[in-house]
C-alpha cells in the first residue's frame, strides 16, 4: 500500500468521468480511498443528453485494479443535484471525507457578446456547483471533525484570460469560497485548498498546441491527492499544477502609502508610485492581519 494511504476515507469527484477528474478518481482509489466518480456527461460546452456512461466507464476501470467506486450521474449545478451527489457517498459507503470540486464546462466569448445564458450556466457548473455539493458534505464534516475539500480554479480567473468573463469570475469566485471555508472549517479540522491546473484534456486540446505533450493531467493529480490527505496541515491555499510543476499562488498587499486625514485624490495621484511598488509586499492570510498592518501604518 501507498506510503499516503487513504483507507476507510471516502471521496467525491465531480466530473469525474474524463480529463483531470478521472486521474485523481484513479489515484484516490489505488490508495485505498472509496470513490464516488461523478460526471453527468455531456460536452465541453455543457450541451448533449447528460449520460451516467463516462463516469460508469471510471468506476469500471477503478474495479479493475481492486478498488472500490460508485457512480453517480447527477448534475452538480442545482441544490438537489449536489445533494443526491452526497447521498450516494452515504448511500454507498456511509460517510464521506473529501470532496474534490473539479466539473467544469467552457462558454466562452468576448464580454460585449456573452449572453446571459453563457454567464449563468458557467457560474452555475463551477461556483455554484462547487457550493451545491459542498454544503452537505460540509455539514457532516463538521459532525465528524475532520474533512478536506479541493476546489479547482484556473489562471483564468486569477490571472485573466481573453473571452472568459464568465468563467474566470466563477474560477476567482472559488477562491473566495476556498478561503472563508478554511476560516469556518478550521475549528472542525476541515481543510480547504484549490488548484489552478494546466492540463491537456479534451477542453484544452485545442488551445495549448505544442505545450500539451507535457501537460498530462496525471500530473496534477498529485497535489490534488495531498492536498486532501489527512497529513497535510495546509488550508486556505492555491496551489499552481501543471506538467509536474507544483508552485504556490498567494495574495500580496503593497506597503503603499499612509496620509491619514491628508488624503486627497491629489496625494493618491502623487502616491501612486509608492502605492504600486511591490517591494516589502505582505501576503496577509485573513483580514485581521491587513488591519493589523493599518493599525501599525496609521500610528
Ligand atoms: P473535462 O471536460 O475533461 O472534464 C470536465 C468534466 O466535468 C467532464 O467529464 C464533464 O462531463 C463534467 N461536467 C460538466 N458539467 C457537469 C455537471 N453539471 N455536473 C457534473 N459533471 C459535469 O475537462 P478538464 O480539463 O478535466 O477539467 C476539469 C476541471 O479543471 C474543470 O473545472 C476545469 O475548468 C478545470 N481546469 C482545467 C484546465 C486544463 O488545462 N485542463 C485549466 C484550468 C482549470
Amino acid at each position: 500500500m501507498a506510503e499516503l494511504g487513504f483507507e476507510g476515507k471516502v471521496v467525491i469527484i465531480t466530473g469525474a468521468g474524463g480529463g483531470l477528474g478521472r486521474e485523481h478518481a484513479l489515484e484516490f482509489a489505488r490508495r485505498g480511498a472509496r470513490v464516488v466518480v461523478n460526471d453527468l456527461g455531456g460536452s465541453v460546452d455543457g450541451t448533449g443528453d447528460g449520460s451516467k456512461s463516462p463516469a460508469e466507464e471510471v468506476v469500471a476501470e477503478i474495479e479493475a485494479i481492486g478498488g472500490e467506486a460508485v457512480a453517480n450521474g447527477d448534475s452538480v449545478a442545482s441544490k438537489e443535484g449536489g445533494e443526491a451527489i452526497v447521498q450516494t457517498a452515504i448511500d454507498a459507503f456511509g460517510q464521506i471525507d473529501i470532496v474534490v470540486n473539479n466539473a467544469g464546462i467552457l462558454r466562452d466569448k468576448s464580454f460585449h457578446n456573452m449572453t446571459e445564458e453563457m454567464m449563468t450556466l458557467v457560474l452555475d457548473v463551477h461556483l455554484r456547483g462547487a457550493m451545491y455539493v459542498t454544503q452537505p458534505a460540509w455539514i457532516r464534516m463538521r459532525e465528524q471533525g475532520s474533512g478536506a475539500i479541493v476546489n479547482t480554479s484556473s489562471s483564468s480567473g486569477l490571472l485573466g484570460n481573453f473571452g472568459q468573463a464568465n468563467y474566470g469570475a466563477a474560477k476567482m469566485g472559488l477562491v473566495g469560497f476556498t478561503r472563508v471555508l478554511a476560516q469556518e472549517g478550521a475549528k472542525y479540522n476541515i481543510r480547504a485548498n484549490a488548484i489552478a491546473p494546466v492540463a491537456k484534456t479534451r477542453m484544452t486540446e485545442e488551445l495549448l498546441g505544442a505545450m500539451s505533450e507535457q501537460l498530462d493531467p496525471r500530473l496534477v493529480t498529485p497535489v490534488v491527492v495531498y492536498l486532501a490527505h489527512e497529513d497535510c496541515e495546509t488550508t486556505g491555499c492555491v496551489y499552481s499544477a501543471a506538467g509536474g510543476t507544483i508552485a504556490k499562488y498567494f495574495i500580496g498587499l503593497t506597503e503603499g502609502t499612509a496620509r491619514g486625514q491628508d488624503i486627497t485624490v491629489e496625494t493618491v495621484r502623487d502616491d501612486w508610485d509608492a502605492i504600486n511598488n511591490e517591494e516589502g509586499y505582505i501576503v496577509p492570510a485573513s483580514p485581521a492581519d491587513e488591519f493589523a498592518k493599518l493599525m501599525g501604518q496609521w500610528t
